[in-house]
């Protein structure tokens, strides 16, 4: 790819990876792309690398610009392999002077590098380089995403690298958020932040805090990850400010599998049920939606109603699954119930209830079981329950 500048003197040098479809369960399936910004001053500086199968089309893309042996300072926001494994070749070509990062984030490099000859410095929170002309403060943001992370700031054009935060994963030609549709930029915005950045919530909610605190005037964030936000900063952080605090719509995911369509009779009619109350409802049959997807549906939801059938005195493997990801997420301010069928033991629903508890999230109606095909009045009996979460759901949203 060409390099693009995006604000005076600081180009975009990073890699677009059209094919990866998989990032650590959460299933990428328009790519993504690990962006890299070169700033030239005095002092030239990269602001992180890329992953490491990406290194010619990085290396291209600086060679466009300057030759990269004169690269003086790489600063890096985040030591994860998709920003820093091709680290090792490019200190080679380039020698840097000095390479910035957190302090964790230089424990980091030396654990997964062991290169302890690098010239790794710690900036801390607060600290400022001076590059010549332009200015970079250096910000902590532990946990997002990783305890390395952090942002780098140019003041003189008041643009925020901001490594994982307000990323996406969607590949694209384009760099800049007003060049794509903006209700597919925000739905892989939230996807993102449902299923790499909500267990950090209360973290989100004081970096925000504090950079609120610190008046920092931002016209651009350019995550590691995605689009620049150029046109629409505010929003995307306004977002973020939304999703920290799990703010719910009054909306509810029922979240199924079925053997022999009995649970999934079921699942509808509870549907049924909250669309009654003007709920709105995904129905989301796990063997057709990928958890990652489910999750994206669950952030701004009230409820989340869990239904399954008995399969070996157990829950469906896909309910395990998506179980064992949500637990992980740790949603917050959610309510909950079950349903399922089974043929002799009827353990799933007994089961799922026990998760959702575990995850603190209260089941607020005691679960429907029903033995081999519900009856009509099983179906009622779903219904009535769909209806009694509506009405929850709308008192408490
Ligand atoms: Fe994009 Fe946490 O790495």
């Amino acid at each position: 790819m060409k390099p693009v500048e995006i604000t005076e003197n600081v180009y975009w040098v990073g890699a677009v990876d059209w094919n990866v479809r998989d990032f650590h369960g959460y299933t990428t399936y328009q790519g993504t792309t690990y962006n890299a910004f070169l700033v030239i001053d005095d002092k030239i500086a990269l602001l992180d690398t890329v992953k490491k199968p990406f290194m010619t089309d990085h290396m291209e893309a600086i060679r466009q610009i300057v030759d990269p042996a004169k690269i003086d300072y790489i600063i890096v926001n985040h030591v994860e392999p998709d920003h820093s494994s091709s680290l090792p070749d490019l200190v080679e070509i380039v020698r840097p002077e000095r390479i910035l990062s957190s302090n964790m984030g230089k424990k980091a490099l030396l654990e997964h590098y062991h290169a302890p000859e690098w010239s790794c410095e710690v900036v801390e929170s607060g600290q400022e380089i001076t590059l010549g002309k332009k200015t970079v403060a250096f910000l902590e943001t532990r946990m997002l995403h990783w305890p390395d992370s952090m942002f780098s700031y140019l003041k003189e054009d008041r643009l925020l690298v901001s490594s994982d935060a307000f990323g996406q994963h969607w590949a694209t030609g384009e760099r800049f958020d007003d060049e794509v549709d903006q209700s597919e930029l925000f739905s892989h915005a939230a996807k993102y932040y449902a299923n790499i950045l909500l267990p950090y919530s209360s973290l989100v909610g004081k970096l925000l805090d504090g950079v609120q605190k610190m008046d920092l005037q931002i016209d651009m964030i350019a995550p590691d990850h995605g689009l620049i936000w150029r046109s629409h900063p505010d929003k995307i952080i306004e977002a973020y400010d939304t999703w920290a605090t799990q703010k719910a719509c009054r909306k509810a995911v029922i979240i199924y599998d079925t053997m022999w369509n009995s649970t999934e009779a079921m699942a509808k009619s509870v549907a049924d049920g909250l669309l009654e109350e003007n709920v709105t409802v995904k129905l989301c049959d796990l063997k057709r939606n990928h958890r990652s997807d489910i999750m994206t549906e669950i952030l701004d939801a009230k409820a989340l109603i869990l239904g399954s059938p008995t399969l070996n005195n157990g829950m469906m493997p896909t309910m395990a699954d998506m179980l064992h990801y949500l637990r992980g997420l740790r949603p917050q301010g959610k309510i909950g119930a079950v349903f399922g069928s089974h043929g002799w033991s009827g353990e799933a629903v007994k089961l799922m209830k026990h998760a959702l508890e575990e995850m603190k999230i209260e089941v607020i109606e005691s679960e429907v079981s029903v033995k081999y095909v519900p009856t009509q009045n099983d179906l009622e009996n779903c219904l009535a329950l769909g209806r009694r979460i509506g009405q929850a759901v709308k008192e408490n949203t």
